[in-house]
């Protein structure tokens, strides 16, 4: 395959593979919205109800797609095998932004997954069990969306030099992304944010292009922009409301070159835009503000800490009413508390790091985990419960054993709950320093 050819397999600029029709049927199984096209891959089905339950159809060339029993990667196999797994066309819009949460609402947080499924999981790279876990946890729970906190796709590391398969082609995509997550991809929607190994941080290719089209983050975020619910290019910042009590916000913390190296929440253009999604408490309520990004503020390692210069991020969590912060990084699980934020790390969602983190003070840990995991958050009113998942192979959902910092094991969800907020304090020196 030409280079151009393995760009164009996937997403949304990829080749049409024929004229193709979806169909949209309320449960009663009426046909209630439908969408035609010719020329490209996707389209967009317009006239649905908030927080409505649908099942759909697609008909590419009078052939029905993802029909029947598929063939699934097998990595113990090596290869495409028909067992039991089917695609449930259906899915459940998200509810009204401007009307209250009437239920629990539950969604996924995962990270640092994108290792690939090809070959059989070792010690350290599970993403192949974890990503079955999620798929029963969407099932079980209702998931409504999930969450990444960066690292979406790996390159493959040859020789101590990250090298190959970096995901900057679709190919590199089958694997790490379709494959293991293909029966939670046709039903509810990534909201991806970009982690180091996405872009040229830390890997020799930029795989922002690819996150953006097989995503299609362009498309979701098209008018966005101009709304002032993201900002991106180079950079990727939105925020996006589930009801009128719950809004997620998209926190790019990557460092790019044509920024000096600076993260790039702190670029003019960035600053803007979480300058107003952050907006003082009083100016624009809203009872769940959810930032997520891929570094830490708060990290006890044991490879990375507190990522230094977040205090003008923290700030404005505090002015704006945060009370739960996600991101990724670190290869492990842990839950922090500081100034009245629970700060979640959740950066095991395949790589898994199980040495002891060795800064729990300046991190402010309660507790943590060295297992692989992704977090399953239902928020209920004023309160949100977090687990964080493991393996699960017997199909019951298994919270992973956590640990604090003195070593005591502790089990349980945890729980947020909104509660007056703490007042904001300057850093210590110390806390300065990171
Ligand atoms: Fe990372």
């Amino acid at each position: 395959m030409g280079a151009s050819a393995r760009c164009d397999s996937i997403g949304c600029t990829s080749k049409p593979y024929g004229p193709a029709r979806v169909e949209v049927h309320d449960e009663s199984g009426a046909l209630v919205a439908s969408a035609l096209t010719n020329t490209h891959n996707h389209c967009a089905v317009a006239g649905l109800q908030p927080n409505t339950r649908y099942t759909y159809t697609v008909t590419v060339k009078h052939e029905l797609w993802g029909a029947g029993v598929r063939w699934d990667w097998d990595p113990q196999l090596q290869g495409l095998v028909q067992r039991d797994g089917v695609y449930r066309h259906e899915f459940r819009t998200l509810p009204d932004p401007m009307q209250p949460l009437t239920g629990p609402f539950s969604f996924i947080v995962i990270g640092d997954f994108g290792v690939g499924v090809r070959k059989p999981s070792t010690e350290k790279k599970r993403q192949y069990e974890v990503a079955q876990a999620l798929d029963r946890a969407v099932t079980q729970y209702d998931a409504r969306l999930v969450l990444t906190t960066g690292d979406n796709i790996y390159a493959s590391k040859r020789f101590l030099l990250w090298t190959g398969d970096s995901g900057d082609e679709d190919d590199d995509w089958f694997f790490t992304y379709f494959q293991p997550y293909r029966y939670v991809l046709n039903r509810i929607p990534v909201c991806p944010s970009i982690g180091n190994h996405d872009t040229r941080e830390t890997e020799e290719h930029d795989d922002r292009e690819q996150v953006m089209d097989n995503m299609y983050l362009r498309e979701r975020l098209a008018g966005e922009e101009a709304a002032g619910r993201a900002s991106v290019s180079p950079g990727l910042f939105y925020r996006f409301r589930a009801s009128s009590d719950i809004e997620f916000v998209c926190i790019d913390t990557s460092k790019e070159d044509f920024f000096r190296r600076g993260r790039l929440y702190e670029y003019p253009k960035h600053r803007e835009f979480l300058e107003k999604a952050f907006a003082p408490k009083g100016e624009d309520p809203v009872r769940w503000r959810i930032p997520f990004g891929h570094h830490p503020p708060y990290c006890a390692g044991p490879l990375h800490h507190n990522t230094r210069g977040m205090e003008p991020l923290i700030e404005l969590f505090h002015r704006s009413g945060v009370r739960a912060h996600f991101s990724g990084h670190e290869h492990n699980f842990q839950h922090s508390y500081a100034g009245g934020i629970d700060y979640f790390v959740s950066g095991a969602g395949a790589k898994i790091r199980r040495m002891t983190p060795n800064d729990f003070e300046e991190a402010r840990t309660l507790s943590w985990s060295g297992e692989c995991h992704f977090l399953l958050v239902t928020i209920d009113g004023d309160e949100m419960t977090v687990r964080a998942i493991g393996e699960s192979p017997a199909g019951e959902l298994i919270d992973i054993p956590r640990r604090t910092p003195s070593g005591d094991p502790i089990t349980g969800p945890m729980t947020v709950r909104l509660v007056p907020h703490a007042t904001w304090r300057e850093p210590s020196r110390a806390e300065a320093k990171r």
